[in-house]
């Protein structure tokens, strides 16, 4: 059943010049893009999409973070496409993300790891409402 998750190509991927590494991988696993912008958020709009971790002691680095720069930010849409991006990602921490994952093979942390995607539904439906409200 084809399924819509919400994906950012993180400021440090734009940095490095890993967009098209990161983006050739979805592709190659069959993802479509649907949506995709280049753009930078305010620290308002980082609170917005990091609702629920805002409270925690690591949030206020993460924030001057992904404000920091440019980012990339998508809709993929695919069979099962919020378990797949989550695992192409890999684990949260790129220090113990497994090799072939993104965050495995390209990170060496565990705030600068490259990628968001949604991890639930409920999450893919609020994160594409708030980021790209007209679709
Ligand atoms: P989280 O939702 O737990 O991870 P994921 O991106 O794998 O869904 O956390 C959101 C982001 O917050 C994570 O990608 C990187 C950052 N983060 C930190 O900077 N420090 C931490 O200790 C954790 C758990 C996350
Ligand atoms: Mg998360």
């Amino acid at each position: 059943m084809s399924q819509r998750t919400f994906v950012i190509i993180k400021p440090d991927a734009v940095r490095r010049g890993l967009v098209g590494e990161v983006l050739s991988r979805y592709e190659a696993k069959g993802l479509t893009i649907v949506a995709m912008e280049h753009r930078t958020i305010d620290a308002s709009q980082a609170d917005e999409h990091y609702a629920e971790h805002v409270e925690q002691p690591w949030y206020p680095p993460l924030r001057d973070f992904v404000t920091s720069g440019p980012l990339v930010a998508a809709i993929l849409e695919g069979d099962e496409a919020i378990e797949v991006v989550r695992l192409i990602n890999g684990a949260t921490d790129g220090r113990k993300a497994a090799p072939g994952t993104i965050r495995g093979d390209l990170s060496l942390s565990n705030r600068e790891n490259l990628v968001h995607g949604s991890d639930s539904p409920e999450s893919a439906e609020r994160e594409i409402k708030l980021w790209f409200p007209s679709l």
